[in-house]
C-alpha cells in the first residue's frame, strides 16, 4: 500500500520554518494585556478585555499604532518582557517556528521610564526559557521609531551601545508615510559601523521608493513588508535579481487594509516574479493569529502547492541572519521533513 501525500496545508503547518518579522510588543494578547495591567497597576482605556477586542477594527497603520502603544504600557517590569517572550515563542513553536528574529521597540518603553536593561534583560529570559522548553533559537532586532525625529533614535542608539552584543541587528518600524528612510541614514550609518545588519519596514504603507531607499540609504538587508514592491516594475525586478528577502505579512496587510482581501495580496505576484519572500505575522495579537493562521489563510486564497510551501520555509532560513552553519543545519531538517512526508521538493 503506497502511503499518501500530506495535503499542502498540513505540510506547511507541520513544516520547520523561521520567523523574521515580529513585533514583540505586538504578540501581547488581551489577556496577558489585563493580567499585566492588574499586576503593575496600570489603567487600560478599555473596561475589559472584550472591549479591547471591538476595538481591533482598523483602517490603517495609524490606526493600529495608536492602540498598540497605548497597550504597551502594562509591560513595566523585566518579568513582564518575559511573560511576554514565552506565550510568543510557546506559540510560535506549535506552528512549526525553530528559530525567531524578534522586533522589540526600546523607546516605547524608556519613554516611560522603563530602563533599557529591564527591557533587555526580559526579552533574553524569555528567549532562555523558550530554547530550554521548545527548542526555538531567538535573537533580537531594536527597532527605531521612525515617526520620532533622528536625534531621538540616536539617543536610544546611545543607550542601547553598552548592550551592543545583546542586539543582534537593526529596524525601523512604526509610522511609513511621511517618514522616509532617508531621514535615518546617519543613523544607520552608525548602526553598520557597530557591526550590525540592518532592516527596514519600507513599502507597507508607503511606496515602492521608500524600498529603494532603504537599500541605497540605509543598507538594508531585508526588507520589512515590501508588498509594495508590484507597484513599480523596476523595484520589483531588483528585489528579484539581488535576492532581497521580503518579510511579508499577509493578515497585517489585510487588517491594516494595505489590501481589501487577501485575494488581492500581491504574494502571487511577488512569487511569480521570483522575489526572496518570507511569510510572517508582524503583530499576531491584533492581527488574527500566528504564523500558522497566516498559512491557512494564505492557502485558503491561493492553494499553493508544496514545492511553494518549501521555497517559502527555504527563503526563511537563508534569509535569517545567521551562520551558515546553523542555516545548513535548520535546511537539513527542512529537507528531512519533506522528505519523510514522501514529498520530493526540488531545490
Ligand atoms: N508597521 C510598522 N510599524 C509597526 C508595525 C507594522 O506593521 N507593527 C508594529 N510596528
Ligand atoms: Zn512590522
Amino acid at each position: 500500500m503506497t502511503a499518501v501525500a500530506p495535503d499542502p496545508l498540513s505540510l506547511a503547518l507541520g513544516m520547520p520554518k523561521a520567523e523574521l518579522h515580529l513585533h514583540i510588543e505586538g504578540s501581547l494578547e488581551p489577556e496577558l494585556a489585563f493580567a499585566l495591567a492588574r499586576r503593575n497597576g496600570v489603567t487600560l482605556p478599555y473596561a475589559d478585555e472584550a472591549a479591547l477586542k471591538a476595538a481591533y477594527a482598523f483602517d490603517s497603520l495609524q490606526s493600529f499604532l495608536d492602540l498598540y502603544y497605548a497597550c504597551a504600557s502594562v509591560l513595566v517590569t523585566r518579568a513582564d518582557f518575559r511573560d511576554l517572550t514565552v506565550a510568543y515563542l510557546g506559540r510560535a513553536a506549535a506552528d512549526g517556528v525553530i528559530h525567531a528574529e524578534i522586533f522589540f521597540d526600546p523607546q516605547t518603553h524608556t519613554a516611560r521610564g522603563v530602563p533599557f536593561a529591564t527591557v533587555l534583560d526580559g526579552l533574553e529570559d524569555g528567549l532562555a526559557e523558550g530554547a530550554a522548553r521548545w527548542g526555538v533559537s531567538g535573537r533580537l532586532i531594536m527597532c527605531f521609531l521612525r515617526h520620532l525625529p533622528e536625534e531621538e533614535c540616536f539617543a536610544a542608539l546611545a543607550e542601547a551601545e553598552p548592550f551592543i552584543d545583546r542586539i543582534h541587528a537593526f529596524g525601523l518600524d512604526s509610522s511609513e508615510r511621511g517618514h522616509p528612510p532617508s531621514q535615518f541614514a546617519r543613523l544607520f550609518a552608525r548602526c553598520r559601523a557597530l557591526g550590525k545588519p540592518v532592516v527596514a519596514h519600507a513599502g507597507e504603507e508607503g511606496p515602492p521608493a521608500y524600498i529603494s531607499e532603504a537599500l541605497d540609504l540605509l543598507g538594508a538587508r531585508r526588507i520589512d513588508h515590501g508588498v509594495r514592491a508590484v507597484e513599480d516594475a523596476a523595484v520589483l525586478a531588483r528585489l528579484a535579481r539581488d535576492g532581497v528577502p521580503l518579510t511579508v505579512c499577509p493578515l497585517s496587510n489585510t487588517r491594516l487594509c494595505v489590501f481589501r482581501t487577501m485575494a488581492e495580496h500581491s504574494l502571487p505576484q511577488l512569487l511569480a516574479a521570483g522575489a526572496k519572500v518570507t511569510l510572517n505575522s508582524d503583530d499576531p495579537a491584533y492581527f488574527g493569529g500566528y504564523l500558522g493562521a497566516n498559512i491557512r489563510a494564505v492557502q485558503a486564497a491561493f492553494g499553493f502547492d508544496a514545492a511553494t510551501w518549501y521555497r517559502l520555509a527555504r527563503n526563511s532560513f537563508e534569509a535569517a541572519f545567521a551562520p551558515d552553519d546553523a542555516k545548513a543545519g535548520w535546511i537539513g531538517r527542512l529537507d528531512a521533513y519533506f522528505a519523510a512526508a514522501g514529498v520530493p521538493v526540488g531545490r
